[in-house]
């Protein structure tokens, strides 16, 4: 596995590159989760990059940038297992530039939910990830439903922008008992992981209902919240297309239920796709 940290080589090294490229972007800290991003990557690619970038720009001051977790050696020796061919890790410094050209999340989707809590917290991410296209060239790139907003959004910038990458979203992988795999589980104490289990249960009361024939959205989000008595704080709970449109009604094959709460200080967010 190659390990480049300079933005020159990535691009040389690229310019050699032939055949198809599959690119997993992350900010490091890898779980089970990217795991099954990276080896889908390998198994539809004749090769595999994958970036580790703690983005600066898509955190808002106040958020967890500084102790967001940083494990450079354990990503490596993943990486390294999964087949990963090139490892980059660039610099902050190498990546932005002053007074640098910058790129806007869509005026509703990027403001709405996640967006509205976080407001600019998208613009970094396309921001970063619009620079990550452009030096790794990728054929295809993975996301995890998880961030159902991030991929929606990534999914609208290369239609928007006529950026030549498939973008592959990939189911979200969980712990045996439901809870979503993310890199912020860590900041969880065994008691507020145990009650943090409240939000995959709510997902799946959600999907009992959708499956039992109840589409009715208010309904079912009353039940939802039933189902979190346990949790601090319920930030959203909201059920909407795939444009991120508020529905009254359940739309098989257009909708996603999505849920952000805080369990201690953590926040957490997770979803169905339905
Ligand atoms: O999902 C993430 O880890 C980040 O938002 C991404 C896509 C790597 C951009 O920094």
């Amino acid at each position: 596995m190659q390990i480049i940290k300079n933005i020159e080589e990535m691009q040389a090294f690229r310019s050699e590159m032939r055949g198809s490229v599959g690119f997993v972007p992350t900010m490091g800290a890898l779980h089970r989760g990217h795991l099954s991003l990276i080896r889908r990557a390998r198994e539809e690619n004749d090769h595999v990059v994958v970036s580790i970038f703690v983005n600066p720009t898509q955190f808002l001051p106040g958020e967890d940038f500084e102790r967001y977790p940083r494990r450079e050696e354990a990503d490596r020796n993943i990486c390294e297992r999964a087949g990963v061919d090139v490892l980059f890790v660039p610099e902050a410094a190498s990546v932005y530039h002053d007074d640098e050209v910058t790129l806007k999340a869509p005026p509703y989707l990027g403001y709405v939910l996640e967006g509205h809590r976080r407001p600019g917290h998208f613009d970094g991410v396309v921001q970063v990830v619009m620079k990550l296209f452009n030096l790794v060239r990728p054929t295809r790139a993975y996301f995890g439903k998880k961030d159902a907003q991030q991929l929606c959004i990534l999914q609208k910038m290369v239609e928007d922008l006529f950026v030549p990458v498939e973008i592959v979203p990939v189911d979200t992988v969980r712990e045996e008992d439901g809870l979503a795999l993310s890199s912020r589980n860590v900041y969880l104490s065994p008691e507020e992981r145990t009650r943090a289990l409240g939000v995959s249960r709510s997902l799946k009361r959600a999907s009992r209902l959708v499956m039992a024939g109840e589409l009715d959205t208010e309904t079912i989000k009353v039940a939802m919240r039933e189902t979190m008595r346990e949790i601090d704080t319920i930030e959203y709970i909201e059920i909407v297309d795939r444009g991120f449109r508020p529905l009254k009604r359940v739309e098989i094959g257009n909708t996603i239920i999505l849920v952000a709460v805080k369990v201690g200080r953590t926040r957490l967010i997770d979803n169905l796709w339905i």
